[in-house]
């Protein structure tokens, strides 16, 4: 008995001391997996090599008339933007420095893409590579001058040449707190602290403002005083990654504190205030994240593809904390989120969709399809898929932490639905007029982001899983990794009130696991029935 007590202890003990490991223990590679993540690998070869071909040293291909546009200042965001993903796929003699670091390719306003690009390739290289680091402190001197004098948050649009000062009045929430990941890692590497300073100096400008929630907070602020001037909250474009880069700054430092106990208020309020289940379907089980706005009527039952990045995103910071409640969410709204490709004629998820919130609220929100609706729990709003990655992105993590193949599954469906669709003759992809179609129509137009997130969380899904293992890693919002300071600590404490919360859902973890019907339900078994999705 004191044995068995003794030993439950220490056992307890070793538990709690032991490190901290976001993927699920003891994750391989299946054979099948190893054969899937090559014919990605190989696609990505392919497609890449079609932007090479026609589009260097441009920003991105036009996949139909194989031509290009230079959206990000010509200096060749994809080239940038793919290093990383090349590294993680080993196509090693993609990576060519003498095309990356030429004077064409540096800067332009998109810390994500160029600074974030340099920064991991630069790790993922062994930091071997020197110019990397100095071709980042170019574009972070640039972006520096968006912080006119005495203002706490930075103007987003700049004038770049000659390091002028830009105008502007305001600013966005995510302009303003999407820099501290980039601007942390080009301080450490440069030895200059003015850049974590800056991006310090705008989240905590934001963290002053009056939320609109708890933790969450408006999209427009006067950049002399950062005073909000909306009421918009919502976790899509244009606030989408201050949230994101909350609890991941956490992680890449290992420092608890104000920014990670700001992620966990916000998650509760929403949690709170915006997730919602779908009304007048029988898809009612499904688990959305609405917008809010006062000003607009209160809840806005509307989601879309930017904002699916919040199912990885709450299943990321729930590891870090241990918060099986907030797992759960974050698992069901990813499985929401996937839902919307599974049911998808195209077998692809639109930009934007919309259903009916609770009370029967559609806050003049319209459902064209009643019959799909009922069926499937979303109406296709905006149909266009313009290759954004972020619902595999949430797949990914949901994998990763599960290791439930069922993710994997759902995946390898998006892939075959993607390569399918969006399959141009020179091996590149094009995005889609519509996807609510069997057969949708291509557009000329194929952003960086294909390369930097789309083809690397897919890739990932089926890598072996110590390839940026989320142990290690931490991923900007444009899917370029960082190396983690503290791989070896353990959970992340968060502020009061969090231990209580941890314990509440645990209990209800374990009420549900004792058979109760909570609102989650990812059964393996319900799956395909629930979701409408013919899994193999
Ligand atoms: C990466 O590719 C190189 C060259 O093709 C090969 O020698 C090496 O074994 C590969 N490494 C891994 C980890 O697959
Ligand atoms: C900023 O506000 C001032 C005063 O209202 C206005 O004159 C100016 O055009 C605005 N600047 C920009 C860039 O919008
Ligand atoms: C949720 O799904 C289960 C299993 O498919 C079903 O029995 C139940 O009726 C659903 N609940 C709602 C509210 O739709
Ligand atoms: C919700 O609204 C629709 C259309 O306005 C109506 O047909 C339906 O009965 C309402 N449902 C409830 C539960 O009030
Ligand atoms: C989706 O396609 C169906 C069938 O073609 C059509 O009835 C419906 O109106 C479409 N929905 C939207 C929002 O385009």
């Amino acid at each position: 008995m004191i044995t068995t007590q003794l030993a439950l202890s220490l056992l307890a003990l070793i538990t709690t001391v032991s490190s901290l490991k976001i993927q699920h223990p003891g994750l391989t590679q299946s054979p099948l997996s190893a054969s899937r993540a090559e014919t990605i690998r190989t696609a990505y070869r392919t497609s890449f090599s079609a932007y090479m071909r026609y589009a260097f040293p441009h920003d991105a291909l036009l996949p139909l008339t194989n031509s290009y546009e230079d959206p990000f200042g010509g200096w060749g965001a994809t080239v940038v933007d793919s290093l990383s993903t090349s590294y993680l796929m080993n196509h090693t003699d993609l990576i060519d420095f003498s095309k990356t670091a030429s004077d064409e390719i540096s800067l332009f306003e998109t810390n994500i893409r160029y600074l974030g690009g340099l920064l991991s390739a630069y790790e993922l290289g062994g930091k071997q590579n020197q110019k990397l680091v100095d071709q980042a402190k170019v574009v972070g001197d640039h972006l520096a001058t968006g912080w006119l004098e005495g203002n706490a948050l930075p103007c987003n649009t700049l004038k770049w040449n000659d390091y002028a000062k830009p105008t502007c009045n305001d600013t966005g929430i995510a302009v303003a707190g999407t820099l501290i990941l980039e601007m942390d890692r080009l301080s450490k590497y440069t030895g200059d602290s003015k850049y974590l300073a800056l991006a310090k100096k705008s989240m905590a400008a934001i963290a002053q403002s009056k939320g609109v929630f708890p933790g969450l907070f408006a999209q427009v602020y006067d950049v002399k005083t950062g005073e909000a001037m909306d009421d918009y909250v919502t976790w899509g474009g244009g606030s989408d990654s201050f949230f994101e880069y909350l609890v991941k700054y956490a992680y890449l430092t290992g420092e608890e504190g104000l920014w990670l106990d700001m992620w966990v208020q916000g998650v509760e309020s929403s949690i709170e205030h915006l997730v919602t289940h779908p009304q007048e379907t029988q898809m009612g089980n499904l688990t959305y994240l609405a917008d809010y706005s006062a000003s607009r009527g209160g809840l806005l039952p509307r989601w879309g593809h930017l904002g699916c990045f919040a199912g990885g995103n709450w299943i990321l910071g729930a590891k870090m904390i241990g918060d099986d409640r907030i797992e759960r969410y974050g698992q069901a709204l990813t499985g929401a989120c996937a839902n919307t490709y599974t049911s998808s004629p195209s077998g692809i998820g639109p930009e934007t969709f919309v259903f009916i919130g609770e009370g029967n609220n559609t806050n003049r929100i319209k459902i064209n399809n009643r019959p799909f609706y009922e069926q499937h729990g979303f109406g296709f709003d905006i149909t266009q898929y313009v290759l954004r990655p972020e619902v595999v992105e949430s797949i990914f993590y949901a994998y990763r932490t599960t290791g439930d193949t069922m993710w994997q599954e759902i995946a390898w469906q998006a892939w075959q639905a993607i390569d399918r669709h969006c399959l141009v003759k020179s091996g590149a992809l094009a995005a889609l007029a519509n996807v609510n179609s069997t057969s949708p129509t291509k557009l000329d137009d194929s952003e960086s982001f294909l390369y930097a997130e789309v083809f690397k969380y897919l890739y990932l899904v089926f890598a072996d899983p110590e390839v940026a293992s989320l142990d290690r890693w931490v991923f900007n919002t444009e899917a370029h990794p960082l190396m983690v300071d503290r791989p070896e600590r353990g959970l992340f404490a968060t502020g009061a009130g969090s231990k209580k919360r941890r314990e509440e859902g645990k209990r209800e973890a374990d009420n549900r696991r004792g058979g109760s019907a909570g609102v989650f339900r990812f059964a393996r078994g319900e799956f395909g029935a629930e979701w409408g999705g013919s899994l193999e």
